[in-house]
């Protein structure tokens, strides 16, 4: 009974020890927006340390643009903050929530220096997320993606693990919309799903130099629960002249995103980013994710 006792406690703090990590989010849709508190709380649901730092406002559309935050004198996106303010502010009955009056690459940046450090007795995070961003964000979108900038930014400047992720099913919802609509919870676990997935073998989770672009298709009657959908992984941009890809289903060229979410099926594109310049990284390093997410990936149909 005691062995028992002793080995389920084991079990269970190794289990923690596998998902407790220290994530930061960051978006560029706001704050106050429920794609990134839904995942914030099934972070958490799964036993991670996450910490949001996001900008006090819609700030779609602004790539990699990064400046020092102002302060501010009109209230933040859905009154989510009072009118003046400094120009960093937390709430303070949830100190894990915390917004940044600026772009989504100065939110990231604050995240990773500053807000989250406070909140993790100074240690750095253990990787980056960002989104999932309010519609898709597919091929020539990821240059001015905010969602994609501020993954960018930690995996090449700050040198943090980083995804990017972004749901097909649009339409803006307040942090507090009150029942949380279907997609907002399926994206928020789906991409809890690939955390863990991708971070269940230990560190270096990633390669350097690189990020995950990920996209979810649509939520709909037949795509709504975690277990419809099938991840394949993909490239950013079409490849016709490019080096061949990882050889992966039998081929030396992946799908691009867009056929991946296009097709029916409830099909995820899981994309290798190369950090430097925003595009599909080499085959060398799109195996070292496909190997991680061995048990994860499909091939598409
Ligand atoms: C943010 O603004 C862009 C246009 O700049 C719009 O397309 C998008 O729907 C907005 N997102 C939210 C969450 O308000
Ligand atoms: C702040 O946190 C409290 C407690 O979790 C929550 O009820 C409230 O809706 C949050 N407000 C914002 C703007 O995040």
């Amino acid at each position: 009974m005691r062995t028992t006792q002793l080995l389920v406690g084991l079990v269970s703090a190794a289990t923690l020890g596998a998902h407790g990590l220290r994530v930061i989010q960051s978006n560029d849709d706001g704050w106050a927006e429920l794609y990134v508190r839904s995942f914030h709380d099934a972070l958490l649901a799964s036993g991670h340390n996450a910490v949001l730092s996001g900008p006090a406002e819609n700030r779609s559309g602004t790539g990699s643009t990064d400046s020092e935050p102002s302060p501010r004198t009109s209230p933040c996106q859905y009154d989510s903050c009072v009118p003046s303010s400094a120009p960093i502010g937390t709430n303070l009955t949830s100190p894990r929530l915390n917004w940044v009056n600026s772009f989504p690459v100065t939110a990231m940046r604050y995240g990773i220096s500053t807000i989250g450090p406070q909140l993790w007795h100074g240690a750095a995070p253990d990787l980056a997320v960002a989104g999932p961003n309010v519609g898709s964000n597919l091929y020539l979108q990821v240059h001015f993606s905010g969602t994609v900038g501020a993954a960018v930014y930690a995996a090449k400047t700050a040198r943090i693990p980083a995804i990017a992720f972004s749901g097909a099913s649009s339409g803006t919802l307040a942090w507090n919309t009150n029942p949380v609509p279907v997609r907002s919870t399926v994206y928020a676990q789906l991409a809890t799903k690939l955390v863990n997935a991708l971070t269940a073998g230990g560190k270096p989770y990633l390669p350097e130099d690189v990020w995950l672009n990920v996209n979810f298709p649509e939520v709909n009657e037949e795509c709504n629960q975690v277990g419809d959908f099938k991840w394949v992984l993909s490239r950013i941009n079409v490849g016709v002249f490019s080096q061949p890809d990882a050889q992966i289903c039998g081929k030396t060229r992946l799908p691009t995103e867009t056929e991946v979410i296009l097709k029916k099926g409830c099909y995820v594109s899981v994309s290798v980013g190369d950090a430097a310049d925003k595009s599909t990284a080499d085959a060398e390093r799109q195996a070292v994710v496909a190997r991680r997410l061995t048990r994860l990936l499909e091939c598409l149909p």
